[in-house]
C-alpha cells in the first residue's frame, strides 16, 4: 500500500469492476436488470425469463423459453450417489451448510468441472439452477425422515418446489408471490456474496467452487441470512400490542435489527414495495394479519427513530413463513434465485479476467530480528 492510497473499510464506495448485468440506482430507488426495472420484470414475466435474461442479456424469444425449459426440467433429477449423501447428512445440518456441500458434490460428478468457455459456463449455469432445488428439498425432506419427492417435468421452476418439499402445489398467488421473490432476489450488483463468487473466478478456479465460495457468503446473517433472523425476530415479539417497545429497547440497547439497512440504498431497498404487496397478499390468503402488523410498527418506529429504512428480506422472510417454508429453509431458497446472478457475474468476470488482488495496510509489529537460539549447554 502506497502513502497516498486510501483505505476503505469494507470496500465501501469503491469501483472495482465494470459490469452489463445489472444497475443499482440508489438516488431513484431504481434496481434494473439488463435494463428492465425488477418491478417490470416481476410483474410482466416468470423466473425461468428472467433467468435467460440474465444470462444472455435479452429477454427469451417463446422458442427459446420452450426450448430452456424443457432442457432445465429434464436436468431437475440429482444422481443416486447425490441423493445418498444427502440422506446421511447429519439431521443437526443448516440447510445452507448442506446446500453449499450438494453443490460442491455436484462439481465433483462433472468430469468437465474445469471448462470456462462461455458455452460451457452458460450449460453448467443452467445445469445449477436445475439441480440447487432439487437438493434444497431432498434434504428437506430426509432432515424430516422424509422420503425426498422427485422432481415434475409438467412443474414450473416455482411449481416444482413446492411439489417437491410438501407433495403439493398450493394456488397461483402463493406461486406468483413466490416467484416474484425469486426475481427479486436473482441479482444485485457486486454484494457480498456476488463479489465473492467473482473473486474466486478471477483466479481462474472452476464454477462450482465460486457458487459453493457463494453460498458460503450469503448465509451470514449480515447479507442473505438476514431474512431467516427477520422471521425468528417477528416471532419473538409474537403480538402488535409488544412491537413499538420491542423496537424502541432494541434501538436504546443499539442492536442490530435484522432486515433494516443496506450498503447502497440509505433510503429504502427499490425491492421492498413489490415484495411487501406480495407478502400482504400471502397473509390475506393464508391469515397471517398479525404478522403484517408487527411488521408495519417495526418500520415505521425504525423509520421515525433511526431513518433506516427496511431491505428485501424484511418482507421476504414473512412471505415465506407464510407459503409454509420452515424458517432455516429461506436462505437456501435466497441461493436457487441467486445462482442466476452469481452465475451471469461469473461469465461476466471470464470474459475480461484479471486477478482480483487487493492491499492492506499493515499493522502489525514493525520489522524485527529473529534472535538466534542459544545451544542447551
Ligand atoms: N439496525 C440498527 N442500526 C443499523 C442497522 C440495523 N439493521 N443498519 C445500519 N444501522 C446503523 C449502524 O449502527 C450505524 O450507526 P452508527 O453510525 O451510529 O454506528 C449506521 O446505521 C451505518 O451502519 P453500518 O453497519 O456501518 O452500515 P453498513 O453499510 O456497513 O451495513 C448492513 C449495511 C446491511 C450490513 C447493515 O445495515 C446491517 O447489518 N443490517 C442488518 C442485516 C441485514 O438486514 N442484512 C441484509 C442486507 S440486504
Amino acid at each position: 500500500m502506497t502513502e497516498t492510497s486510501e483505505l476503505k473499510k469494507g470496500l465501501e464506495g469503491v469501483v472495482v469492476d465494470t459490469t452489463a448485468v445489472s444497475k443499482v440506482m440508489p438516488d431513484i430507488n431504481s434496481l434494473t436488470y439488463r435494463g428492465y426495472p425488477v418491478q417490470e420484470l416481476s410483474e410482466h414475466c416468470i423466473f425461468e425469463e428472467v433467468a435467460w435474461l440474465l444470462w444472455k442479456g435479452e429477454l427469451p424469444t417463446p422458442a427459446q423459453l420452450e426450448q430452456f425449459a424443457q432442457k432445465e426440467r429434464s436436468q431437475r433429477a440429482l444422481s443416486p450417489a447425490l441423493l445418498d449423501v444427502i440422506r446421511h447428512y447429519p439431521k443437526t445440518a443448516h440447510p445452507m451448510d448442506t446446500v453449499r456441500t450438494s453443490v460442491s458434490f455436484q462439481g465433483m460428478e462433472d468430469v468437465n468441472a474445469w471448462d470456462q468457455d462461455a458455452d460451457s459456463i452458460f450449460e453448467k449455469s443452467v445445469l445449477l439452477f436445475s439441480k440447487i432445488p432439487t437438493m434444497i428439498a431432498a434434504d428437506y425432506r430426509c432432515r424430516k425422515g422424509l422420503e425426498p419427492i422427485p422432481p415434475r417435468k409438467d412443474l414450473s421452476f416455482s411449481e416444482n418446489i413446492f411439489h417437491m418439499c410438501f407433495g403439493k402445489v398450493p394456488s397461483p398467488e402463493v406461486v406468483k408471490a413466490f416467484d416474484v421473490s425469486m426475481i427479486l432476489y436473482a441479482e444485485h450488483g457486486f454484494n457480498a456474496s456476488t463479489f465473492t463468487s467473482r473473486v474466486v473466478t478471477s483466479s481462474l478456479s472452476d464454477i462450482y467452487s465460486a457458487v459453493v465460495a457463494g453460498i458460503g457468503s450469503l448465509k451470514g446473517p449480515l447479507h442473505g441470512g438476514a431474512n431467516e433472523e427477520v422471521m425468528h425476530m417477528i416471532q419473538e415479539i409474537g403480538e402488535p400490542s409488544k412491537a413499538r417497545d420491542w423496537m424502541l429497547d432494541a434501538i436504546e440497547k443499539k442492536k442490530k435489527i435484522m432486515g433494516f439497512g443496506h450498503r447502497v440504498y440509505k433510503n429504502g431497498d427499490s425491492r421492498v414495495p413489490t415484495m411487501t404487496k406480495y407478502f400482504h397478499r400471502m397473509a390475506s390468503i393464508q391469515g397471517g394479519g398479525k404478522w403484517v402488523e408487527i411488521s408495519q410498527i417495526l418500520e415505521k418506529t425504525m423509520v421515525e427513530k433511526k431513518g433506516i429504512h427496511p431491505n428485501l428480506d424484511f418482507p421476504a422472510g414473512p412471505a415465506y413463513f407464510l407459503m409454509g417454508f420452515d424458517i432455516d429453509m429461506f436462505t437456501p431458497l435466497f441461493v436457487m434465485a441467486r445462482i442466476t446472478g452469481w452465475t451471469a457475474h461469473i461469465s461476466e468476470q471470464l470474459k475480461d479476467n484479471r486477478l482480483i488482488r487487493p492491499l492492506a495496510k499493515y499493522t502489525g509489529e514493525p520489522q524485527r530480528t529473529v534472535a538466534p537460539k542459544t545451544s542447551g549447554r
